[in-house]
């Protein structure tokens, strides 16, 4: 199957890369400086032409859509398309709040995303599985939200899960499945060394919930193990 991966080249985008090339599938690994992208360069190596590497920066609607016409000229049909690709503002205290990273923040992690699906819409419906991935978090659910903090990553992500809401609706008649999914703490650059599990473990429990989607699970929340997570 063809599948693309965007911020393929760190962190959980790449472990998604590894994997998918390693159960034979195609991927088109989406990063801003694929030059400069030595673990991917690598696996290009390694995995030749089942393997392009796309340059995208998902805040920038002329990058997203470049990035669909290198795609068009590899492929007729994209299978499954996960929207990994993610930045975070950090703790952020209150008084140190900004304008700046708020939007900076709802640019990559919300609007990146759904630019991406309506972008790459008619490829989507030309493949055999028909799924949109879309990496949210935990701890954009509001309704167990117990403390503040973090105001541009969360509400980014919660944005995030509305639009995939919508989305959800307006796919549907093409049959394509569109999700939101917790990672898990997972140990990244974003993550930390103190996250809980690995980015083998994580999208181990990813991949195994993308490969079981059904048509009435789209639009829901699910949490890398399988479980829904409330909003
Ligand atoms: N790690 C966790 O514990 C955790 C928990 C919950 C949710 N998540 C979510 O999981 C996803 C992956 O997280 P991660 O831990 O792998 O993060 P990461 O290690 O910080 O990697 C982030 C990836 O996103 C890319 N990216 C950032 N801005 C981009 C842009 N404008 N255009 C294209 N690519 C961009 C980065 O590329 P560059 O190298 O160019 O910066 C990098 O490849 C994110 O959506 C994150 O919010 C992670």
């Amino acid at each position: 199957m063809r599948y693309l991966v965007t911020g393929a080249n760190r962190g959980i985008g790449l472990e998604l890369t590894r994997q998918l090339l390693g159960r034979g599938e195609q991927v088109f690994a989406a990063c801003r400086a694929p030059e400069r992208a030595s673990a991917l360069q690598a696996l290009k190596e390694e995995y030749g032409e089942r393997l392009v590497l796309v340059p995208l920066d998902v805040s920038d609607p002329a990058s997203i859509a470049a990035s669909y016409d290198l795609v068009r000229q590899h492929a007729d049909a994209l299978d499954v398309l996960i929207n990994n690709a993610g930045i975070s503002a950090g703790s952020e205290p209150l008084g140190r709040v900004t304008q700046e990273k708020l939007l900076e923040n709802y640019r990559v992690n919300a609007a990146g995303p759904i630019l991406m699906a309506q972008q790459y819409l008619d490829l989507l419906r030309a493949g055999g599985a028909k799924k949109i991935v879309n990496l949210s978090t935990g701890i954009s659910s509001i309704g167990t939200r117990e403390h503040g903090g973090m105001y541009s990553y969360t509400a980014s992500k919660a944005g995030l899960n509305m639009l995939n809401k919508n989305l959800s609706y307006d796919v549907a008649p093409y049959g394509i499945v569109s999700i939101v999914i917790d990672p898990g703490w997972v140990q990244t650059d974003m993550g930390g060394p103190n996250a809980w599990i690995t980015p083998d473990e994580s999208v181990k429990g990813i991949l195994n919930v993308v490969d079981h989607l059904t048509p009435s699970q789209s639009g829901h929340f699910f949490h890398y193990s399988g479980s829904e997570v409330p909003w």
